[in-house]
């Protein structure tokens, strides 16, 4: 009897989507080059009978045709040397489906190398962490469309479901797959980074103390805002460090890391001339927590502006509808560079099944994507999310909570990079005219880079230096 899929690399993702997929009654096997890894996979799949292989021949020999493997290995050369290892063990018809947070230009890459050995390179994003791999994760393959349909079966039944549906679906070609989960984590990084200006000012404005903050976010949560990133924020105001009995929040260093997802968004986004600016904000705030030095000498040299919020009850409605308007601004950010994307990159992203796919399984699933999915439903080809009926009525009610928050938590001397960025970047996109004509004048005054009239076709250069 032959093994229906394979995973190679069982750390705690590819064990637990193995996990998962015996659970649905599927013939799988792994392999680990750590034996431990090995009689890790065994010991929890014990129930199911799971069996690994420690030798990267036999895995492969043990695989039905066309072979189904999928690696869980850490993004970058790692994933190349495996690859080097499996190729002259496989045939014509193959799949490799990379599973990691690869970069999509590493998959583009291997993609094109193997297409020329007829083996299929797909790259799947995978996002919902740990107990998504092992109870439902959300999933975007891309890659050869033929190839996909062999996958299809195991994926749809692994993967969550929103309705009935399952989290998962086609992304499109080549590394589609791989840069949709990129932007699923600026997107990420944006939202977590207003959860965190939402903690500062509650803790900062409003004074309040952890308990309030937990319930805060609770309550936020029973609402409009209801989402699993919320969810957790709220719980870890709760959460008790063992050694000491304090709340752990208090206890950890503010110096944020990151393992490189966010900022390839928003490089790219920069080569794609797409502006991405909450997502950008968040990247750069992450770094520049780690000033702490820095912050700190400084925070001896600038005192910070003495302030009272007059009315408590109101500025706490006002945050919850800052707080939404920004989470809205996050999803249409990244959306919008996944438009730009799909039409640079030929990836014939379908933004209704994106959406789709994340409302359930990801880190950033959320009520907001049923209304994103269903303004993209009715109509695929929106440019921006902002021009949405539905979103846009959302969008009215929140902008004097916004207005106020940004205001106050300026005059309070408060960091609030990604409230900030949300707000200026939609005040910058509903106006009709910038200034941006100044800045065309001063090109072409100093570099004659010249420029366009608002009464005449053409290009066109003045003589700055002439008197007039
Ligand atoms: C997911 C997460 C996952 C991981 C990120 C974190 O969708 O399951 O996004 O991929 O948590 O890699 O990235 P940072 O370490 O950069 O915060």
């Amino acid at each position: 009897k032959k093994y229906t899929l394979g995973m190679i690399g069982l750390g705690t993702m590819g064990r637990n989507l193995l996990l998962n997929m015996a659970d649905h009654g599927f013939d799988v096997t792994g392999y680990d080059k750590d034996p431990k890894m090995l009689a890790k996979l065994e010991e929890d799949g014990k129930e199911k009978n799971l069996k690994g292989h420690a030798s990267l021949e036999e895995f492969v020999q043990s695989l039905e045709l066309p072979r189904r493997i999928v690696l869980l290995v850490p993004a970058g050369p790692i994933v190349d040397s495996v690859i080097a290892e499996l190729q002259p063990l496989l045939e014509a018809g193959d799949m490799i489906i990379d599973s990691g947070n690869s970069h999509f230009t590493d998959t583009s890459r291997r993609a094109e190398d193997l297409s020329k050995t007829n083996i299929h390179f797909f790259g799947m994003g995978i996002s919902g962490g740990e107990e998504g791999a092992r109870f439902g994760p959300s999933m975007m393959p891309g890659g050869d469309k033929e190839a996909y349909s062999a996958m299809k079966e195991i994926l749809e039944a692994v993967s969550a479901k929103v309705n009935g549906e399952p989290c998962v679906t086609y992304i499109g070609p080549g590394a589609a797959g791989h840069f949709v989960k990129m932007v699923h984590n600026g997107i990420e990084y944006a939202m977590m980074q207003l959860l965190a200006e939402g903690y500062d000012i509650m803790k900062n404005s409003l004074g309040y103390n952890n308990e309030q903050i937990e319930e805060t976010f609770k309550s936020w949560n029973a609402g409009r805002m209801k989402s699993f990133l919320m969810e957790v924020t709220a719980d870890v105001f709760k959460f008790k460090d063992e050694k000491t009995g304090k709340l752990l929040i208090d206890l950890i260093k503010d110096e944020a890391k990151s393992k490189g997802t966010g900022k390839w968004t928003s490089q790219v986004s920069m080569d794609l001339y797409l502006p991405i600016p909450t997502i950008n904000e968040a990247v750069s705030t992450r770094d520049l927590s780690k000033l702490k030095k820095l912050r700190v000498a400084l925070a001896k040299a600038f005192e910070k502006p003495e302030a009272k919020i007059e009315n408590p009850e109101q500025f706490i409605v006002d945050l919850e509808n800052a707080m939404y308007f920004a989470m809205i601004v996050s999803y249409a950010q990244g959306l919008h560079l996944l438009t730009q994307a799909s039409e640079s990159y030929k990836y014939e992203l379908k933004l209704d099944e994106i959406a789709k796919i994340w409302r359930g399984g990801c880190i950033i699933r959320a009520e907001l994507l049923q209304d994103i999915y269903a303004a993209y439903q009715a109509k695929p080809e929106l440019e921006h999310l902002f021009e949405d009926k539905n979103i846009q009525q959302k969008i009215a009610g929140t902008l004097s909570g916004i207005r106020n928050v940004c205001s106050t938590a300026i005059n309070h001397g408060i960091g609030i990079p990604a409230f900030a960025s949300a707000l200026t970047y939609f005040d910058s996109l509903r106006t009709a005219n910038l200034p941006s004509n100044l800045t065309q004048a001063q090109r072409d005054f100093f570099g004659a880079h010249t420029f366009e009239r608002t009464d005449e076709e053409g290009i066109f250069h003045a003589n700055w230096n002439a008197e007039n």
